[in-house]
């Protein structure tokens, strides 16, 4: 089913970029954007940049890069249509469908089907739950037992699967879909060698399992009855779009309230997620009984910084949890950690005092991770001096990963106390920790060089110098700003090499088209002259080396020809992906001149479309040097293996040329760029 474009156009005026975002990422207002962590690659400090006004993202950590339906393309796993549907869905926005053919049923990807089985499933087991006779009967009352509204059973779509082999395979089958499907969705299992397919999920309660944008990806089943031959859960194994190690059960449910609280609350189980929601406290989820997963932090550190865990009593779950809890410092959250009287889980515990009482206690014994991990360690060590040596460094090992210097340093003054020990000590350890690490980042560095400066200097033409204006820029506006001067986070995946000589110029030149083409060049001297004009002027018959910006550069030429002077809407909304993306990124700025850099320091900033003209014409001529450099270059090699007088004598002509132009432009350069 193809959607008509005027439906498209309305689905994109709808979903604004930052509310779409937002959904999945906490985004802060700085300048004329909104920031974040990109939730693409795992990051400390926000490089990842929405533009409400131009309706774009653009991750300037890992490059990620586009409009709001290319973010549920990237963010979901969908392909364009399905993004498309997701975000008709959220706004409202009706499509005409006819119901799928055979052909498009095969056509769609398994993803796709994937979520389109288990949400049939899901609905299948809900009314299971609600309609039939067995669910009604064993389901229903179990829930109810434990204490469940209708509401929350509601919110949490939780199911039934009936007493009986193949029941709900046999009506998926019935229904149309592919055995294949049902099987690599987890839902069926298949032993072919006996002829026979059965479902996963037998007489057990459902719990159906939600990525952020609340889609089923997987389910918990848990037993009625207490049986030693049976497991208490079971799970969905990891298929296609059910990674367990990158979900938490719970956090379509709990996103909102995680950003609203600005923390969020981790428990060990499904049931102690949905019974303190119900008690109203919404910004819980679960890690599902496994141990604590770097995906799962970073998922979690999208809404915020700050994780209590509430874990049970027991003390052996306690010391398979710190080393999660670790991680958690690692990423540079904040951990505190809440520890309930023996027996009790959070759902039995909130049951059994009440909401407001549950919310005093965790208040009362929250204890921040470190102090915890000191007098649970200390209580074990006793007066063993070698343990308690142990014990220190161990702390030390804790206390280094924090990121942040001035946590770090709080830690150590309440260890120190604790540990009844000179907190130089203490920091003397973790300096050598540290120098540790370092060496070893540095090993692994090694072994994948980086380009220096001086290594740039040598792939460039004889005579062309690197400096710092050559350095690729986003805008010319950019000033420092923190951002600048933060240290460097843990390794994240590079951004596209930076151009150098010609195409840097070239991308230079092509960002203007893109972002001030419509623009007048110089509204003073010249009104009514645009920039487009005067640059596809300037650069007369010139071709670009870089295929994207040469296709760029002739798309402008041909409408130009039409008549037509393309804006910046027209390139970020272009039909051809290509020319799409890399629109995004010309347009993406990364810095916004930040209010208090400005008033700090009592600067007016002339903003890009103040001076368009002086850059156009700056860039123009360092274009021009870059191709005038290159043609040197071959000249002179041509030179060297010239074997013929007339020859030689033509290219030293030549030569000379170039050189006069090298001259010229240099002259010209320098009192432009002295100006
Ligand atoms: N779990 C699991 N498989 C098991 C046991 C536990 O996947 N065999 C996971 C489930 O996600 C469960 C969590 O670990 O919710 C915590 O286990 P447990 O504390 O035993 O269960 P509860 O959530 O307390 O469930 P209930 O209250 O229903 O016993
Ligand atoms: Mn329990």
């Amino acid at each position: 089913m193809r959607i008509d474009t005027e439906t498209i156009e309305r689905i994109k005026q709808s979903a604004q970029i930052a509310e779409v975002i937002g959904d999945y990422v906490s985004l802060k207002k700085k300048g004329a954007n909104l920031w974040a962590c990109c939730p693409f690659h795992g990051e400390k400090s926000p490089s990842f940049s929405v533009s409400p006004a131009k309706g774009i993202y653009k991750c300037f950590g890992c490059g990620k890069a586009g409009d709001s339906v290319r973010f549920i393309m990237d963010i979901e796993g969908l392909g364009y249509g399905e993004a498309l549907r997701h975000l008709a869905k959220k706004y409202g926005i009706a499509i005409n469908e006819s119901p799928l053919t055979d052909e498009q049923l095969q056509a769609q990807n398994t993803r796709e089907s994937l979520y389109i089985a288990l949400n049939y499933a899901k609905n299948y087991y809900q009314n299971t739950l609600l309609n039939h006779d067995e669910g009604q009967s064993i389901g229903y009352p179990y829930f109810k037992e434990r204490g469940f509204s209708d509401k929350t059973i509601k919110a949490f779509e939780l199911g039934y699967s009936l007493d009986n082999w193949d029941a709900f395979t046999k009506t998926a089958l019935q229904q149309g879909y592919n055995i294949d499907i049902l099987e690599k969705a987890g839902l069926t299992i298949r032993k072919p060698e006996e002829q026979k397919q059965f479902d996963r999920f037998r007489n057990r309660v459902i719990f159906p399992i939600h990525n952020v944008s609340g889609k089923t990806i997987a389910f918990g089943a848990r037993i009625l009855k207490n049986d030693k031959n049976q497991p208490k859960y079971l799970n969905s194994p990891e298929t296609e779009v059910y990674h367990k190690s990158a979900i938490l059960y719970g956090i379509f449910q709990a996103k909102n309230a995680i950003r609203n609280k600005d923390v969020c609350y981790l428990v060990e189980g499904y049931t102690d997620v949905i019974s303190l929601h119900q008690a109203g406290i919404e910004n819980v989820v679960a890690s599902s009984g496994t141990s604590l997963t770097l995906e799962q932090i970073r998922l979690i550190a999208r809404f915020t910084q700050n994780i209590t865990v509430l874990y049970d009593g027991d003390p052996a779950g306690i010391k398979a949890s710190l080393r999660g809890m670790d991680m958690i410092l690692e990423e540079g959250l904040n951990v505190k950690l809440v520890v309930f009287p023996q027996g009790e889980d959070p759902d039995s515990y909130v049951r059994s005092i009440g909401t407001e009482a549950f919310i005093t206690y965790i208040e009362q014994n929250a204890s921040d991770f470190i102090t915890f991990k000191a007098t649970l360690s200390l209580q074990e060590a006793g007066n063993d001096p070698f343990k308690r040596a142990a014990l220190i460094k161990d702390m030390v090992e804790s206390i280094s990963k924090i990121p942040d210097g001035i946590k770090r340093s709080v830690f150590f003054k309440k260890t120190a106390s604790l540990m009844q020990i000179d907190e130089n000590v203490l920091i003397a350890e973790s300096n050598k920790i540290t120098l540790e690490n370092l060496k070893q980042k540095d090993k692994e560095a090694k072994r994948q060089p980086l380009p220096t400066a001086t290594q740039l200097q040598q792939d460039l033409p004889a005579g062309v110098s690197l400096s710092v204006e050559d350095l690729p820029s986003f805008s010319e506006d950019d000033l420092p700003t923190e951002a600048y001067i933060t240290t460097p986070q843990a390794p994240v995946t590079p951004p596209p090499a930076p151009p150098i000589g010609t195409a840097l110029h070239e991308l230079e030149c092509v960002r203007l088209l893109v972002n001030h083409g419509a623009k007048d060049a110089d509204p003073h001297a010249a009104p009514g002259v645009s920039l487009m004009q005067y640059i596809l002027s300037e650069i007369n018959e010139m071709n670009f080396k870089t295929p994207v910006y040469q296709e760029i550069l002739t798309i402008c030429r041909q409408k130009f020809l039409e008549g037509v002077v393309v804006d910046t809407h027209y390139f970020i909304n272009h039909p051809i992906p290509e020319i799409q993306q890399e629109a995004i990124h010309l347009v993406a700025e990364k810095y916004s001149v930040s209010e208090l850099w400005l008033s700090k320091h009592e600067i007016i900033v002339p903003t890009e479309t103040e001076k368009l003209h002086q850059m156009a014409y700056t860039n123009i001529l360092r274009l021009k040097k870059a191709f005038n450099d290159e043609h040197i270059k071959t000249l002179m090699t041509q030179l060297s293996s010239s074997k013929n007088a007339d020859e030689q004598t033509q290219i030293l002509l030549a030569l000379m040329e170039a050189k006069n132009l090298e001259k010229q432009i240099a002259k010209e350069l320098g009192t432009v760029v002295a100006r």
